[in-house]
């Protein structure tokens, strides 16, 4: 077993990322700026915002971090969104996920200009992702690409079976999966709550995406030997063994999937790093004009 070690893959590519922005800065006069907007309180998302926000000074983009109430209305939220649409100075914009009840998930996606979309949620990135045309791919399917790229992993051919089938995750991640590509080429199954035998199904995959959000659901019994396992679960729970007094679990059982593995990626320090690097790849790539 050998590990997809995203510490490693993702100190590298932040790197890279960091030289390109310097250079990018000299060219524009100003620095790659992400907005992100969070609505709330959600312990995780805070903490999810934070090291985004975090990330980009690290790699020399400016970064905001707008925050709001959680009784924000709609309207308000779709208002300061078409003036971020407006800004010039600001490349990319994000809206964290999931959203209070009484906002409309859709509309506020919808809303953002696509052209700023550096989540890649907007349905004209997707249908351009499904198409293999120059788009904004969601960052953590993007940082899963990155990272079997980094290894050279040959995945033409083999079956992939997807988890979960998220609008964040799961969907974007079986179109990338099976695009003419490589990372790509792959037979796709995508599995959900509604999959019949799922343990037969997972046992078929040569790659298994576990985005399920549930501790320890891809157990030994359900992994073929010689799999490449991906784990997208990051699950919080209180803890009394660590400073920040939360545990992170992954989606899959790693001491029971491991040894079957040919490579795994652990939780933490694998797919959550990544998904950092896929967000700062857009945002530079957006503050460059070459997607759009
Ligand atoms: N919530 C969980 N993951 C994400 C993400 O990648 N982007 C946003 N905006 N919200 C999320």
């Amino acid at each position: 077993m050998k590990l997809l070690d995203g510490k490693e893959v993702s100190a590298k590519l932040k790197e890279d990322i960091k030289r390109e922005a310097a250079e990018l800065t000299a060219t524009l006069g100003r620095k790659p700026h992400l907005v992100a907007i969070l609505v709330g309180n959600d312990g995780g998302s805070e903490t999810y915002v934070a090291s985004k926000m975090r990330n980009c000074e690290q790699v020399g983009f400016d970064s905001t971090n707008l925050h709001y109430e959680d009784d924000i209305t709609e309207e308000a939220l779709l208002a300061k969104i078409a003036e971020i649409n407006q800004d010039e100075n600001i490349d990319g914009l994000i809206v964290q996920l999931p959203l209070p009840k009484h906002i409309d998930p859709e509309k506020v996606t919808e809303a953002i200009d696509y052209k700023k979309d550096v989540d890649g949620f907007h349905p004209i990135n997707l249908g351009r992702m499904q198409r293999n045309l120059p788009c904004f791919i969601p960052a953590t399917p993007y940082g899963i690409m990155l990272m079997l790229d980094h290894y050279g992993i040959d995945t033409a051919g083999k079956k992939a079976v997807v988890v979960g089938r998220s609008n964040i995750v799961g969907s974007p991640m079986s179109i990338l999966l099976a695009r003419n590509s490589q990372p790509g080429n792959c037979t796709v199954t995508l599995t959900h709550s509604r999959t019949k035998n799922l343990q037969e199904e997972v046992l078929q995959g040569d790659i298994v995406v576990a985005a399920i959000g549930k501790k320890n659901f891809v157990t030994g019994d359900m992994v073929k030997d010689g799999a490449i396992v991906i784990d997208v679960g990051i699950n919080r729970e209180t803890s009394t063994e660590t400073k920040s007094g939360f545990k992170l679990y992954g989606d899959v059982d790693f001491e029971a999937v491991a040894p079957k593995a040919s490579w795994i990626t652990p939780v933490p320090g694998g797919v959550g790093l990544m998904t950092i690097i896929g967000l700062l790849k857009n945002t530079l790539e957006a503050a460059k004009g070459t997607v759009y």
